[in-house]
């Protein structure tokens, strides 16, 4: 598979393949050494801190000490801690695997259990969504700490430059999004639109930390029934700008209405000028052999094919809209390997 489009050269990415035996199998350990430091919230004093005595971390946590010493000589190994004595501090790859931990958060927390069902489910000794789940809370966490280090600078930028009174986002997860854009844009209003209820349980405590009770509205919902069974979500006729991260091939999983949906977006918000899509893609494959792969990829594509649901590449996305009847104003590159926020005029 080829691309017509040049990417950004970081998504090129650094681990050399093949990935020989050793590499593989300690990859596979130092990413759940990783995310068990993020939720034991060593990275976050590491942050502030620069440093961490072990023994009163672990009293102060209580943590067994004799298994947090054992993580943490583990990341020493990895190359990611530098342990003196009773200290720990973060090396450089350390400090860069902190602006990455999104990625440990949803590999590890979210799909652990998918992927370490590969087999039964190509057996069909297993099937996701029926006796096989994903951890949606550690998904949901993990897209969160992913915008924060790499993709909010890029929607704020973007997203400066376009009027809105009413903010539209579907597939919202705990609506930080939609409030932070609101919080920023006095007069503004927004509603989150999300399947799940317990995200949309988290998403009133979000709005009423940002202060925008009765501002930003969470709905819990089916985009598809809004699409296709003409439910309607009071006020979201109004939209004038409508966006989705991270969502979009969700929406587009069924074979037999993926041409509707985008059509059907528009006509769901008449008012809407202007849609912000974003979505990771199918990276593209060089024609010579790859002897490199960025983060995340390999991840979202195996998830994506072990859980039965289709993903695009950059064009047919882009071919996609313009069947529907969105005009592309422009691709962004969107920080996370081969993610790209599309920028759509209704036309
Ligand atoms: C990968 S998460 C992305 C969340 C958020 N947009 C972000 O970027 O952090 C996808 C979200 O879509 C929601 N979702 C999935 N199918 C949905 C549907 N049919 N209608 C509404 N929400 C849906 C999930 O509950 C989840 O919160």
């Amino acid at each position: 598979m080829l691309s017509a489009h040049a990417f950004p050269a970081d998504w090129q990415g650094q681990a050399l393949t093949p990935l020989n035996p050793d590499t593989a199998f300690n990859g596979y350990i130092c990413a759940h050494v990783v995310h068990a430091l993020e939720r034991l919230g060593v990275f976050q004093q590491l942050a502030a801190e620069r440093t961490l005595g072990i023994s009163s971390f672990c009293e102060k946590n209580a943590l067994d000490p004799a298994v947090f010493r054992a993580l943490v000589q583990a990341a020493a190994s990895f190359g990611y801690l530098d342990v003196q004595g009773d200290r720990a501090r973060a090396t450089a790859v350390g400090e860069e695997a902190a602006r990455t931990l999104g990625f440990f958060t949803w590999g590890v927390g979210g799909y652990h259990d998918v992927f370490a069902n590969a087999a039964p489910l190509a057996r069909g000794d297993r099937r996701f969504g029926v006796d096989l789940h994903r951890d949606e809370a550690m998904v949901a966490l993990g897209s969160a700490q992913a915008d924060t280090a790499m993709m909010r600078h890029i929607l704020d930028e973007e997203i400066a430059a376009i009027d809105f009174r009413t903010l539209v986002d579907l597939g919202s997860g705990v609506s930080e999004r939609v409030s932070r854009l609101v919080k920023a844009r006095p007069g503004s209003r927004g509603i989150g639109i999300d399947i799940s209820r317990p995200a949309t349980e988290l998403a009133h405590e979000t709005i009423a930390g940002y202060g925008l009770r009765g501002t930003v509205q969470p709905v819990c919902a089916d985009v598809l029934d809004i699409l296709f069974k003409e439910q309607e979500v009071d006020g979201s006729d109004a939209a004038d700008v409508v966006m989705s991260f991270m969502f979009l091939h969700d929406l587009l999983a069924g074979p037999e209405r993926r041409e509707e949906v985008i059509p059907r977006l528009r006509k769901a918000f008449p008012q809407a000028h202007t849609f912000l899509l974003a979505d990771t893609t199918i990276r593209p494959r060089s024609e010579g052999e790859d002897s490199r792969l960025p983060v995340f990829s390999s991840g979202f594509e195996l998830a994506h094919a072990l859980m039965g649901v289709p993903i695009y590449t950059r064009e047919e996305y882009e071919q996609l809209f313009q069947r529907g009847g969105m005009q592309l104003r422009r691709t962004v590159p969107f920080g996370v390997p081969h993610t790209y926020l599309f920028v759509l005029e209704a036309s």
